[in-house]
């Protein structure tokens, strides 16, 4: 990590008042890439912090090895899809992100920092192209890699109601 790195905000170091664990050595399970996803975004600073920031169509490139799972997949409108967070640091359990004034729990948070670092968006499917999904939505830097994709129900998925209350969160 350079000065460069830094300006561009690819810097995934530590900050004041952030805690950390070391993970253990042995994982629990293990998981296979499916894919990698093709996005405009080489840089942590360029990338958009959610999938709603931008309208960049992007590719998610599913390996040759598991795309008869894609059969019937063009039937929904909406998928969600999983992703690892490659990139990103992985003990840190009380974060600071930019836009706050104190520290928060990594599981109050959709910080790509986490043991596990597994995100997801919701993507609009435009188009199928053999084993390559066009999608908008996608929030995650070139090259990250697959690892699952599902159908978006609106019935069942979508919690119009729900909200996060910022008022009572401690400031430490
Ligand atoms: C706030 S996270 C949200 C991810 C996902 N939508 C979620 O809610 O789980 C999105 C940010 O993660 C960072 N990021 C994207 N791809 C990454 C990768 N492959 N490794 C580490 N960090 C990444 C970028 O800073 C991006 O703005």
């Amino acid at each position: 990590m350079d000065g460069a790195d830094v300006e561009a905000g690819n810097d995934f170091g530590r900050r004041p008042g952030e805690e950390a664990v070391a993970l253990p050595g042995r994982p629990d399970a293990g998981v296979h890439f499916i894919g990698r996803i093709r996005t405009p975004w080489s840089l942590r600073g360029d990338c958009p912090k959610n999938g709603l920031q931008t309208d960049a169509v992007c590719i998610v490139h599913v390996d040759p090895l598991y795309a008869a799972g894609l059969k019937d997949v063009e039937g929904a409108s909406h998928l969600i899809l999983l992703y690892w967070m490659d990139r990103a640091e992985r003990g840190l359990l009380v974060q600071r992100p930019r836009h706050a004034d104190g520290g928060r729990g990594t599981f109050s948070l959709r910080s790509p920092a986490r043991p596990n670092p597994i995100a997801l968006s919701v993507v609009e499917l435009l188009s199928r192209d053999g084993p390559s999904l066009h999608v908008r939505g996608l929030d995650c830097l070139d090259g990250t890699p697959l690892l699952d994709i599902k159908p978006y129900y609106a019935t069942t998925d979508s919690r119009p109601d729900a909200t996060v209350d910022r008022s009572g969160l401690s400031r430490t």
